[in-house]
């Protein structure tokens, strides 16, 4: 019988909760801004933006609770990255994904209570939890109050890098989401990781 192991501490599995909720509205009402038209409302248009920038204050404050109780917690200590043979480790983790995992080969990175992530999966929170996350935050905060913004940036409208910078975090997330989905299928029974995210197990 495999071992059970407690991962998921609940103020994580709160954080994961309110942000994935958060994330989803904001893509969807996100799409309906991005593409509105006056002939062509996927949602009425203010309804949109109040609760696209709602859901935007939530996702930025709950951001602020991820960072800060990773840090009190410890759990910042899964998203550290060992640069040394990083490269051949995440090549075997590709290659499992790709190939391995469908001729039933056992996982070359095994979930451990000292690692919680494969290394394609730690290098993937890393970007996105430390990068993409908080160019889509910092960026949205700058489109929610754009009289702090800087007008012009050698000769460039710095409102429209803000935008194009939302956007495009908007997207990558969106792009990341649908991978992050179909690669928690690949647990072992199908639904174990996310039993996992919801009581805390890993099994
Ligand atoms: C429908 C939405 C979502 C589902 C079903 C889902 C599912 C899961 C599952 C099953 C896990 C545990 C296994 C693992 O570590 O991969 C997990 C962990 C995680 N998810 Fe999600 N997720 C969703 C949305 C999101 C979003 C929007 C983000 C960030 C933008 C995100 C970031 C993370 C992170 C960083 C972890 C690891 C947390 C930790 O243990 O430190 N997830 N998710």
């Amino acid at each position: 019988m495999s071992e059970r192991l407690y991962l998921y501490p609940v103020w994580l599995r709160v954080w994961h909760a309110i942000n994935a909720l958060s994330i989803l509205t904001l893509i969807v009402t996100g799409i309906s801004l991005q593409y509105s038209d006056v002939n062509f409302e996927m949602f009425k248009f203010d309804i949109s933006v109040a609760i696209h920038n709602a859901a935007g204050i939530i996702v930025s404050i709950n951001f602020l609770y991820f960072l800060i109780s990773n840090f009190v917690t410890g759990n910042i200590k899964f998203y550290y990255i060992e640069m040394k043979g990083l490269g051949n480790r995440l090549i075997k983790q590709a290659h499992y994904y790709a190939f391995g995992m469908f001729k039933g080969e056992s996982t070359p990175f095994p979930i451990s209570k000292d690692r919680k992530f494969n290394p394609l999966q730690k290098v993937t929170y890393v970007l996105y939890m430390f990068l993409i996350v908080p160019a889509l935050i910092i960026s949205g905060l700058a489109l929610l109050f754009p009289e702090f913004i800087i007008p012009h940036f050698f000769g460039f409208s710095t409102i429209q890098l803000t935008a194009l910078t939302h956007a495009s975090s908007g997207f990558l997330i969106s792009v990341f989401l649908i991978i992050h989905v179909y690669i928690s299928t690949t647990g072992k029974p199908i639904i174990s990781n996310f039993k996992g995210i919801i009581t805390g197990y890993h099994e």
